[in-house]
């Protein structure tokens, strides 16, 4: 039998995943199928009957059901748990694995973006400390990084955000860019504010030194004002549209047996959708 995946969630109609997985699926030639399911939390139970009885090999975690799913899953790896959130399942014997590919994702697009971005890294400055923060933080620190700011709107929630996550994790409010920013190799958005071209008030990026990366989680529009802002400084910027490709890969390894390319076709197939 052909190996089915879908994307669970609410809404789901939106969602770029069938598109990445449907194009991979016709690049390489290979029988599956990957489908929006339209998901709330109390269908969750019935859902993971469907897996474990083997009528499909796994799927995507969206909005609302990252968290909710954890508990659902008879294993988790460790670092999705310390995330807390699961975005990608895996059946095998009858057994669901929940994995957490966001991270990975996030990694392979700067490593794809900005070859070498990691190489001295010195202090990096993530700003918002929600749950796409956690994803971002979790793979700076496994990464390497031995310093790493976290600015919120909430300082509160930063301060709640370092301490649950137990890593290199020093929280702050934003008004502490302007005196980080000189030692900074590397600043993520995770919050969302470039949606809707909004932007930052009062984060002067010329304080940013000359090599620093600058990357953005929002992928509409895809150049962020923060991401232009940057580029017009002359410094080098990375896109969010690569970490959802990127963070697409290991599940479709998983369930359909090939490792796919997030090459610049599939950029452009997605690109075309925002
Ligand atoms: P997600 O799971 O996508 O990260 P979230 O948990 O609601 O969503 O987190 C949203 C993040 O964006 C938070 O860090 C939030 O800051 P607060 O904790 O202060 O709410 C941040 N955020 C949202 N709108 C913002 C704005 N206009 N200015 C600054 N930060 C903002």
């Amino acid at each position: 039998m052909a190996p089915r995946a879908f994307i669970i969630g609410h809404p789901v109609k939106h969602s770029r995943s069938p598109l990445i997985h449907g194009t991979w699926l016709k690049t390489y030639g290979l029988a599956g199928s990957y489908e929006a399911i339209d998901t709330f939390t109390p269908e969750l139970p019935a859902l993971f009957a469907r897996l474990r009885a083997g009528e499909f090999k796994g799927g995507n975690v969206t909005i609302p059901l990252k968290l909710d799913v954890l508990r659902h899953c008879d294993t988790v790896d460790p670092l999705a748990r310390q995330i807390g959130a699961v975005n990608t399942l895996l059946t095998l014997h009858g057994k669901v694995f929940g994995f957490n590919t966001d991270y990975m994702g996030f990694l392979a697009n700067l490593d794809q973006g900005a070859p070498g971005w990691d190489k001295d890294l010195g202090e990096v400055i993530v700003l918002g400390a929600g749950g796409a923060a956690r994803a971002v933080l979790v793979a700076l620190a496994q990464r390497g990084a031995r310093t790493i700011h976290i600015l919120n709107r909430t300082p509160e929630t930063a301060i709640e955000t370092a301490r649950s996550l137990a890593g290199p994790f020093i929280p702050h409010g934003l008004e502490a860019f302007a005196g980080l920013a000189p030692r900074a190799s590397l600043v993520v958005n995770t919050t969302s504010v470039g949606m809707d071209n909004t932007r930052f008030e009062g984060l002067d990026l010329l304080l940013l030194p000359a090599h620093a990366v600058v990357t953005d989680i929002v992928y509409v529009p895809l150049v962020t004002p923060l991401l232009a802002d940057a580029a017009a400084r002359g410094l080098r910027t990375v896109d969010g549209l690569g970490m959802l490709l990127h963070q697409a890969v290991p599940g479709f390894k998983a369930w359909f047996g090939v490792e796919p390319e997030v090459t610049p076709q599939l950029r452009a197939v997605v690109e075309a959708t925002l």
